[in-house]
């Protein structure tokens, strides 16, 4: 069978808390585990074959988490950066980070904006961070810039969707091909509601912490495996 390309992938990163929980840690210790994990699986997707892929860390609704956990993942951007930010360079990654990210505190929008300036020139893997993301907030953004746009004359009623994607976080990206949630839950979560229109999904049992490399080329295995069909029929 012809190999199916996996140019894009993304992954609701779940189960932190609970991970920690189970091993009588506090919930932060299973962010920071997560945290390392990023690492782990955007080396094994690039050596994997993906281009793209796009990670959600903190949501929208997330502010509503306790003030010491959110303030935890607040700063966990520079203690991942810090730590790994060279390598990434050297692998020729370029790091993306996709929310509304004049809401976040500047000690974070600093570091990330910091990333992406390092790394803008790379074309090897694009590592897309989820900050303060959410896709209907996105999608609601992009219907207002649109209508704007019209408003003051710079565009035309009646764009068709490839012009309303111009208007999305994502508009620098392909659709995504694979969508992954880990540890166990069987929702979206207000996560790339445009962009996964006809992604593959794939739910997995483990936490995000507990989610390996192997598990990583078992999704993109199972992802071979899928007849994708947009819409269409198979051709007989
Ligand atoms: C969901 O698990 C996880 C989060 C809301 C945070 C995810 C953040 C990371 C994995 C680290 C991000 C990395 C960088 C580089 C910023 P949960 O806490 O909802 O788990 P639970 O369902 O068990 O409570």
């Amino acid at each position: 069978m012809e190999k199916k390309e996996c140019k894009h992938v993304a992954i609701i990163m779940d189960g932190n808390g609970r991970y920690a929980k189970k091993q009588g840690k506090p919930r932060t210790a299973g962010h920071l585990q997560g945290a390392d994990n990023v690492r782990s699986i955007a080396i094994a997707a690039d050596e994997l074959g993906v281009k793209y892929l796009t990670l959600y860390a903190f949501s929208t609704e997330n502010w509503k988490r306790a003030e010491d956990e959110v303030n935890f993942i607040m700063k966990l951007p520079k203690m991942f950066f810090d730590k790994y930010m060279d390598e990434f360079i050297d692998r020729g990654f370029k790091m993306n980070i996709i929310g509304e990210l004049d809401q976040l505190p500047k000690a974070t929008l600093s570091v990330l904006e910091r990333a992406m300036k390092r790394s803008k020139n790379n074309t090897g893997l694009n590592l897309n961070i989820c900050m303060n993301y959410g896709s209907q907030r996105e999608i609601t953004l992009a219907a207002n810039a649109y209508a704007k746009d019209v408003l003051e004359g710079k565009k035309e009623l009646g764009i068709d969707s490839q012009g309303f994607e111009e208007y999305l976080m994502t508009k620098d990206f392909p659709p995504v091909d694979l969508l992954i949630r880990t540890s166990g839950e069987l929702r979206i979560s207000n996560y790339l509601l445009w962009q996964i229109a006809y992604a593959e999904l794939e739910f997995v049992n483990e936490s995000w912490p507990e989610f390996t490399p192997e598990i990583l080329k078992k999704c993109l295995q199972d992802y071979q495996n899928r007849d994708r069909r947009f819409g269409g029929v198979d051709n007989v």
